[in-house]
């Protein structure tokens, strides 16, 4: 290893010294309304606590589960979907937005979810689900029968009629599930549009009254006292209104039935959508202005191109979301590269960014879990990443124990997403605490006994020990207002570092490589280190593959 860590070390050298840093003087921190340096924990009610042991998670779980959010000292929670639903998409298919599912509990256990978890100063944020509803939704079923008032609530259009005389839809727009997003209605002798599921038709926006309706959604919550909103599904709001064909995406080499066989320039990221969204905000900002109390935030789920992202953010006149999701770490895997985490991070460093609140996750209900995407050993490593990084951070439940993937059988994969679904693991008792002993919805991952909160809170060392240092790295971070990253060349090691007027920092090193890797601590002590750095008291310290530290100076 002799030649390999000498190679390294004078690259290191250099990293330190900073030059090579890719230096960003992030704003002045200062000021900062609460949502802006926040920790954001997203519960999928389902799979957190199934307090009624029926198999599925509740609000009364999350509430007995209280003293957890507490002790991670999280800002907000974000719950993914608790509304009345067929659960056709777990949830995100609504059929009453003002009505909590009997799965999840009642008005009554919302409302003492929210007394309790304001009352220990917990911010409760709401997942709001415009774009679609269900097909159970009684508006549906209103225009279906085109009852005066809800024809257009939806996206219907005449069938194209072929020479043969069969039909076919209107144009060749598909689903982001795949095949196409149309879907035959016998009874209105129409095809409507679904962007997802043929289950969760899309509401049509350019109706002024379904505009008003989701606003009344999100004012009576706002009323019950909620903070805000996860807003799902944004760029698929508006679609092309002439409902012109899209294009086929040069050499994707899918199959025409795939949602990115086509390049979707009519149906995702249209002007009126960005509209709506500074509409949104100017509605938020002003009930935060006329009920006073905290700002009331929503953050954007857009899955776009980076400059589109910037739009929902704001155009530089008006602004739109309080934040739009970052999934850039999403793309990292196994074999990502320390150049892989810099080409990631870097677009949301331009400047264009630098009046907004970045914000940085690793995972969510819909895509594998951060541990199993990027390898165990790398769990420390990206919970400092995206604490180092500032703004705000998005931890999706499990997160904070490094939980994995579950294992399922191909009947239990009724949804490629199920993988990350499965429940929390919080103990060694019965289904690792998740309920007392009912067969979950899906089954609780065989490693609740080597990965789960109550043994994590014993050890000394663990990724759980490690996050709740990381909350209060990122408070004191607020003061560290300057910002560099960089790697070496040979893609083996990442190195963040934030400094303050004093010249005092905190600097992020993961060795990311397949080779030790030392370091010199020199005035520098260990803040955190990942579980499995191994360190006896002197000036050197060797990073093995995997391993990653914070120091702090
Ligand atoms: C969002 C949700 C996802 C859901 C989809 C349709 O992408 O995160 O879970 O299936 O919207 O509502």
């Amino acid at each position: 290893m002799g030649k390999f860590v000498l190679i390294i070390l004078a690259t290191f050298v250099a990293i330190l010294n900073a030059s090579p840093l890719k230096h960003s003087q992030i704003r002045q921190e200062e000021n900062l309304d609460w949502w802006q340096n926040a920790v954001v924990y997203q519960i999928y009610p389902r799979s957190f606590r199934d307090s009624n042991n029926d198999g599925v998670g509740d609000l009364r779980g999350i509430i007995e589960k209280i003293d957890h959010l507490i002790d991670l000292e999280v800002d907000a929670i974000w719950l993914s979907p608790i509304y009345k639903s067929p659960m056709i998409d777990n949830g995100y298919d609504i059929s009453d937005y003002r009505t909590i599912d009997e799965v999840f509990g009642n008005m009554d256990d919302f409302m003492e979810l929210l007394d309790k978890y304001h009352k220990a100063g917990i911010k409760v944020l709401l997942d709001f689900v415009p774009n679609h509803t269900s097909d159970q939704h009684e508006w549906f079923n209103k225009s279906v029968s085109k009852e005066p008032g809800y024809e257009d609530y939806y996206i219907w259009a005449a069938p194209k009629l072929n020479e043969n005389g069969t039909r076919s839809p209107p144009n060749n727009w598909l689903s982001v599930f795949d095949n196409s997003a149309w879907t035959w209605n016998e009874q209105r002798q129409e095809y409507y549009f679904h962007q997802f599921y043929s289950a969760q038709p899309d509401l049509n926006f350019r109706n002024a009254k379904v505009q008003q309706e989701l606003k009344d959604v999100m004012a009576y919550w706002l009323d019950m006292g909620v903070d805000g909103f996860r807003i799902d599904a944004v760029p698929h709001i508006y679609e092309d209104a002439e409902l012109k064909d899209e294009p086929v995406n040069p050499d994707s080499g899918l199959n025409p039935t795939d949602y990115n066989y086509l390049n979707h320039i009519y149906t995702k990221d249209q002007n009126e959508t960005f509209s709506l969204v500074y509409d949104w905000r100017a509605f938020m900002d002003n009930y935060t202005k006329a009920n006073g109390g905290d700002t009331r935030i929503f953050m954007t789920e857009c899955a776009s191109d980076l400059d589109k992202i910037l739009y929902y953010y704001g155009n530089g006149e008006k602004l739109g979301a309080h934040f739009s999701f970052n999934f850039n770490l999403l793309g990292l895997d196994v074999n990502s590269t320390s150049k892989d985490i810099n080409d990631k991070i870097d677009p949301w460093f331009d400047r264009k960014f630098n009046n907004y609140t970045k914000n940085w996750l690793t995972g969510n209900h819909d895509n594998p879990r951060a541990a199993s995407r990027m390898g165990p050993n790398h769990v420390d490593a990206y919970n400092m990443l995206i604490t180092i990084l500032g703004g705000v951070t998005v931890t999706y439940m499990g997160e904070e124990i490094g939980q994995e993937n579950g294992e399922l059988t191909p009947e239990e994969m009724t949804d490629a997403r199920n993988l990350e679904r499965t429940p929390f693991q919080w103990d060694t008792t019965v289904n690792a605490g998740f309920n007392d002993g009912a067969t979950p919805w899906l089954p609780v991952s065989k490693k609740y006994l080597e990965t789960n909160l109550a043994d994590q809170k014993n050890k000394t060392i663990s990724h759980y020990k490690n996050y709740k240092q990381l909350v209060q790295l990122k408070k004191d971070l607020v003061n560290y207002s300057s910002l560099g990253y960089g790697y070496d060349e040979i893609g083996n090691v990442f190195v963040v570092s934030r400094t303050n007027g004093r010249s005092q920092y905190y600097r992020y090193i993961f060795n990311i490589g397949r080779e030790g890797y030392e370091i010199k601590l020199g005035s520098s002590s260990l803040f955190v280190q990942s579980v499995n750095v191994s360190y006896s008291p002197g000036d050197t310290l060797v990073l093995q593959p995997g391993d990653s530290i914070i120091l702090k100076a």
